[in-house]
């Protein structure tokens, strides 16, 4: 194999190469984010053989997946079950969220080599005193170098090796700084490589920005097996992981966890988590349910409509889309005949949830009519439904799941689509539906209720 220099200019958003330096890329449009970079491209000779390296579909031997139990529930539940050894793992999120907190409250359970550029030994030493780690099955090197951190990977083949963070590991094989597209790329293929050979679970912490900016864990999405990315706000103690890809299961499902003293612990009664206030009912107040995953989770939005001193009135939302608020108050101007425009609307998710599933648009409308008109929706009373632009109430997804939570949170008067209510009537359910067809209905309805 002979080598060869080259340089070539990358973008540190996207990871998109070009032969030249450009002011914006033209991949993903951001501004200033293409670097100058070295490269050291390995060119193959001829006379390498490539024999074996075709195999009959028919004759690969099936292996069924091992997972390793982490002993963390709710973070076996995004991963699909566990750990899966020879799978690389990329848990991201904005500096401070908890992701040397999980990392090394997973570590725990595995034979673990937890290799940390970011903080020194002590500082991990000191974190897991404050989270009651259980430290014999866990080693910790602070070494960056990543043919060092290779031949100890295979020396000591520990089950779980933990990189903190992908961006302080680097090659001398690379000559573009720490940190850079050309580094965090090739580190990680490496371990990616070592992890499969060695049959251990690599994972890697990589840090992002609000925006999602910062050299780092977008360009390695393709090269790892599963991405999960924290979230969370951090005025509120609760932290959400959600898994973006997955080799080895679902995507759909969330991790809940609160960040505590001792680090990250499960919540226990998830689905009333974001009903803040269960027994007050007041204007503007719905109780709704969406899903997430195999999981349904009761939510309260709340909305307040006022007079307006703007000639453009206000919508905000705060874990709602924006687009589509704007999107039902045009529904109900005109299919629902009232008038909105002399009023600003404030939309607010309680708790802090961010709601993504159309089926709950019925509940944020009737948040709305409910705070104009100053009409109480009692907190037994639930509402799912989705708005057609028609003015018409489509059918939710999985409306017995999303019922039979309502029933269980003491929710028993429901207000949802009339396709569904025939199709729940069947099924011995002992709530009392209030079927609807349209938002006119709608309203109608919350007055009388
Ligand atoms: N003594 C403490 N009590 C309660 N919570 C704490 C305490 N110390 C730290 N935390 C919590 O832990 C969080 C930091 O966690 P952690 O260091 O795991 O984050 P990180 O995502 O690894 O951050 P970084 O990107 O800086 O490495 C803090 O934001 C805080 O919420
Ligand atoms: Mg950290
Ligand atoms: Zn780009």
């Amino acid at each position: 194999m002979s080598k060869k220099q080259k340089t070539v200019y990358t973008c540190n958003e996207c990871g998109a190469a070009f032969q030249k330096w450009l002011g914006r890329c033209p991949e993903c449009n951001s501004w200033n984010t293409i670097v100058e970079e070295i490269q050291n491209t390995s060119v193959f000779k001829n006379e390498i053989l490539f024999e074996n390296s075709i195999h009959p579909l028919s004759q690969i031997m099936s292996e069924s997946i091992q997972r390793i139990p982490t002993g963390i529930g709710e973070f076996d539940l995004v991963c699909g079950g566990g750990i899966v050894p020879g799978s690389i793992i990329l848990l991201g999120g904005e500096p401070g969220i908890g992701k040397s907190t999980l990392a090394l409250q997973v570590a725990q359970h595995c034979t673990t080599l937890y290799c940390s550029g970011e903080e020194t030994l002590q500082q991990i030493h000191l974190r897991s005193r404050r989270l009651n780690i259980k430290p014999d099955s866990i080693h910790l090197s602070s070494v960056t170098d990543i043919d060092h951190i290779e031949s100890l990977i295979r020396t000591t083949t520990p089950q779980l090796i933990i990189i903190d963070s992908i961006q302080t590991l680097y090659s001398r094989e690379i000559t573009s700084p720490v940190g850079s597209v050309s580094q965090i790329r090739y580190t990680a293929s490496r371990l990616a490589d070592v992890a499969r050979q060695t049959k251990s679970c690599v994972m890697l912490i990589g840090h992002i920005t609000k925006d999602g900016s910062i050299a780092g864990p977008k360009i390695l999405e393709h090269i790892v097996d599963t991405v999960l990315y924290f979230e969370g706000d951090f005025t509120r103690d609760y932290r959400i992981l959600r898994a973006f890809k997955n080799r080895f299961g679902s995507v759909n499902e969330i991790a809940l966890f609160t960040m505590t003293q001792q680090g990250l612990s499960e919540i226990k009664d998830k689905n009333k988590l974001f009903v803040q206030s269960h027994d007050a009912s007041y204007p503007g107040s719905v109780i709704s349910a969406t899903i997430e995953g195999t999981r349904t989770i009761l939510f309260e939005a709340q909305s307040l409509v006022t007079a307006t001193s703007f000639t453009n009135p206000r919508r905000m939302a705060d874990g709602f889309d924006v687009n589509r608020l704007n999107l039902l108050v045009a529904v109900i101007e005109k299919h629902a005949r009232i008038s909105l425009n002399s009023f600003d609307i404030f939309i607010n998710v309680a708790g802090g949830f961010t709601i993504d599933d159309t089926s709950c648009d019925l509940a944020i409308a009737a948040a709305i009519i409910s705070s104009l008109k100053n009409i109480v929706i009692p907190h037994s009373t639930g509402i799912i439904g989705e708005l057609s632009l028609s003015g018409q109430v489509r059918s939710a997804s999985h409306t017995l799941r999303r019922l039979t939570e309502f029933l269980n949170s003491g929710v028993t008067t429901i207000i949802l689509p009339r396709s569904n209510s025939t199709e729940i009537s069947n099924t011995g359910f002992t709530g009392t539906l209030i079927p609807i067809t349209t938002i006119a209905e709608l309203t109608q309805i919350l007055q009388h209720l």
